[in-house]
């Protein structure tokens, strides 16, 4: 499963890779505007940013809604370097899109998911990537876990390319139940990923050992 860190913040993408086990960048609208980054030359020279940083692919959000300004604002991002993904919400316009920007040898990825019919069409367009939302379905008390499980089977029954990107993952468990169901992508924020690290048996245990070795180096 790849790790997506799903921020614009530099610093935690930075910190993140130094992990050495970050496979890309996830940003939205409102992930852009919780930085500062506003305007449309700086937020394009906040993703070449991001891709200077990562070797990865890095996706970069459509704002546009009808098809004509979503190819055009798609292309301008994608010329932004090699590995950009180019955003698109799930409305009839971005699958038409989609469907263009497959054919024309341009990444996508279909964002907005909620429900199994919408990752159907996505994949029918071939999209890159599919981005159901989990904790967004979670607070309305709908299991986002299940959803994926769900997209899962029905890609696996016609052998569908379209990657699984779990997004809107809040949290270290979401990480855990996305790999047991299939995902094959999570972006999450950096403390998601850093949750992983912990179990208080790890902090025991090596202060035992540090503590050990002392005993006998002292
Ligand atoms: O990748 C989508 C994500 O940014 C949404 O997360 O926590 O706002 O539902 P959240």
């Amino acid at each position: 499963m790849k790790f997506f860190i799903d921020t614009a913040n530099l610093e935690q993408i930075k910190e993140a890779n130094d992990l050495g086990i970050l496979d890309g960048v996830t940003t939205n609208p409102s992930l852009m505007a919780k930085e500062g980054i506003t305007g449309t030359e700086n937020i394009l020279e906040h993703y070449k940013k991001i891709c200077s940083i990562v070797d990865g692919d890095v996706s970069a959000e459509v704002i546009s809604t009808d098809y004509a300004n979503i190819i055009e604002e798609g292309k301008k991002l994608a010329a932004l370097h090699p590995n950009i993904v180019v955003k698109v919400p799930m409305i009839k316009d971005g699958i038409k899109a989609i469907k263009y920007f497959t054919d024309n040898g341009i990444k996508t990825n279909c964002t907005l998911v909620f429900s199994a019919g919408q990752a159907i069409l996505a994949a029918k367009a071939g999209a890159t990537y599919l981005s159901p939302f989990v904790g967004r379905l979670d607070d309305i008390s709908f299991d986002g876990i299940d959803l994926i499980h769900q997209i899962r089977h029905i890609y696996d029954n016609y052998n569908y390319k379209t990657e699984i990107l779990a997004a809107s993952v809040r949290n270290s468990l979401h990480i855990i139940k996305c790999a047991e169901v299939g995902a094959d992508v999570v972006t999450c924020p950096l403390s998601s990923i850093t949750g992983l690290f912990n179990h208080p048996l790890t902090d025991k245990g090596l202060a035992q050992f540090l503590a050990d070795y002392a005993k006998g180096n002292s």
